[in-house]
């Protein structure tokens, strides 16, 4: 199925599994708004995907724990690229520590960002997504949506939230030609939590994750794969 000329969204797309997603969107012919809290590496970004094509990359810097910020990246994504077709709610924190060490702001910066944030973007894309005759959700989960670990309180609470939140909104807006999945990947070799899996050599690579978001996307409109779980095929024992 082509992919060629579709738009996506992907948030916190400046760096790890968001920025191998956008990459490979652009490859394959979509159209992609790169964003993330930092403007020089959202407009660094956008140029360099766009010299490389054949699609397009526009940049839109976005704070995701802000809902009207979110509301504008997507008003911005519209205006910029004439549609939208695909969402990935990619951009998630992790402050992995007991409930009695993590403070106000890290439980905060954890929930809004990795879940509060997928309302506010989803919420404002809606309406686009469903106009596209053919739209997607994709909300970047992890292993710990499904799996508690020490020191995951937070992480875990915002991860599982998100795969219920996902689950339903599956339910709902299938009625609407919009087809809605969460990706829950193992360790993925990234920045993500001070470089957890830093030296990790059997990791996975934020390359495989993209992998799996695009081949989503190519599935015939009748065929809704609504969860992907991955993870390293030989981790260490
Ligand atoms: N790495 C793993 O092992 C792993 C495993 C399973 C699931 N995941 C999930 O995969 C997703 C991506 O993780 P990653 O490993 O690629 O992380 P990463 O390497 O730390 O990259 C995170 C990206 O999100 C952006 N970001 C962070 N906070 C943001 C905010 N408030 N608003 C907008 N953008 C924000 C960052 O850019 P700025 O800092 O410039 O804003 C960056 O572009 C997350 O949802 C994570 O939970 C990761």
């Amino acid at each position: 199925m082509s992919l060629s000329g579709k738009v996506a969204l992907v948030t916190g797309s400046t760096g790890g599994i968001g920025l191998a997603i956008a990459e490979r969107c652009v490859a394959l012919g979509l159209d992609v708004v790169v964003s993330s809290r930092t403007p020089r590496k959202v407009k660094e970004v956008a140029e360099r995907l766009s010299d490389v094509g054949p699609g397009r990359a526009v940049g839109i810097a976005c704070d995701v724990r802000d809902a009207d910020a979110c509301a504008a990246l997507v008003a911005g994504a519209v205006a910029r690229l004439g549609r939208l077709d695909v969402l990935v709610n990619n951009a998630g924190v992790g402050h992995m520590k007991p409930v009695h060490k993590m403070s106000l702001d890290e439980w905060k910066d954890q929930i809004e960002t990795n879940l509060g944030a997928v309302f506010y973007c989803s919420r404002a894309a809606v309406p686009h997504l469903a106009r596209s005759g053919d739209g997607w959700i994709i909300n970047i989960g992890s292993l710990a949506s499904r799996n508690s670990f020490a020191g995951g309180a937070g992480y875990n609470a915002s991860k599982f939230g998100l795969r219920g939140m996902t689950e339903a909104m599956m339910l709902d807006l299938r009625f609407e030609g919009i087809r809605v999945s969460i990706v829950m990947p193992g360790s993925v070799q990234t920045e993500f939590g001070q470089g957890s899996a830093a030296g990790k050599g059997w990791a996975l690579q934020a390359e495989d994750v993209a992998l799996a978001v695009t081949q989503l996307l190519e599935f015939p409109p009748r065929a809704l794969v609504s969860r992907v779980e991955m993870r390293p095929t030989r981790p260490e024992k």
